[in-house]
């Protein structure tokens, strides 16, 4: 690992009172450098935080977040749980995998270079009421058909960033997992997150509708009475 990395590790570790809860933002760290959590990566993140490397492994391998081979620029994941697989999620990656060559958790073009994209089918993105969704780095592109898939990972692989949906600008992924480890390199894209949309109408649509209503949730015996539903931002 980079000096740098090695600077970062030890922030990370003193946001912690003991050394061993720093692993997940560890192995987000290490992926930033590394483009995926390597061997070399495993022995750092163990002994930085006095672990075996089997107990770091363990980790790193449970969780789909964190990637055993090398990724590209992007990585495209497309939700195939059973609302966006019923509403086309997987047409949506069958067209796509076709169209990239590539099947789950793997990278068409050079690992890292510009328009590589990792190709990886996902569990519920917690976006049902917007399904089918992808997400590229995290980041959602919400109501997708076949069409806009491909048009989509063909922007990404001409090295174009379309705008998400909603919330933050399309960075990389590693700038991405930076930020999960908890470090802001670009001020101007961490602003614009902040500011960006991040909730669509769809999934405030029984806020909006309560709001014009008039309605609020009872109140359980003895709290404070309900707080009135939140507006839809204009
Ligand atoms: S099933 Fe796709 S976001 Fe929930």
């Amino acid at each position: 690992m980079n000096e740098l990395t090695h600077v970062r590790a030890k922030e990370i570790i003193a946001r912690y009172p003991v050394a061993r809860s720093a692993l997940l933002p560890m192995l987000h760290l290490v992926q930033a450098e590394e483009g995926f959590v390597s061997q070399a990566g495993i022995a750092f993140c163990a002994e930085q935080l006095e672990l075996t490397t089997a107990e770091v492994s363990a980790v790193a391998t449970f969780y789909t977040m964190y990637k055993r081979t090398p990724c590209g620029e992007h990585l495209v994941s497309v939700c195939t749980n059973t609302l966006c697989a019923a509403l086309g999620g997987d047409d949506i990656y069958a067209r796509l995998s076709e169209r990239l060559g590539v099947g789950h958790e793997e990278t068409v073009g050079e690992p890292g270079t510009t328009g590589s994209l990792t190709l990886e089918h996902a569990e519920c993105l917690a976006a049902c009421d917007l399904a089918p969704v992808i997400q590229v780095n995290y980041e959602y592109y919400d109501n997708q058909t076949v069409d806009s898939a491909v048009e989509l990972v063909d922007a990404l692989r001409r090295g174009e960033k379309p705008p998400p949906t909603r919330g933050a600008p399309l960075t990389d992924l590693r700038t991405v997992e930076l930020e999960l480890a908890g470090f802001t390199e670009d001020e101007v894209v961490a602003a614009a997150a902040v500011a960006g949309p991040s909730a669509a109408p769809e999934t405030l649509r029984g806020n909006t509708i309560a709001a014009e209503r008039g309605w609020a949730a009872p109140a359980l015996p003895g709290e404070h009475p309900a707080l009135p539903p939140l507006q839809e931002k204009k």
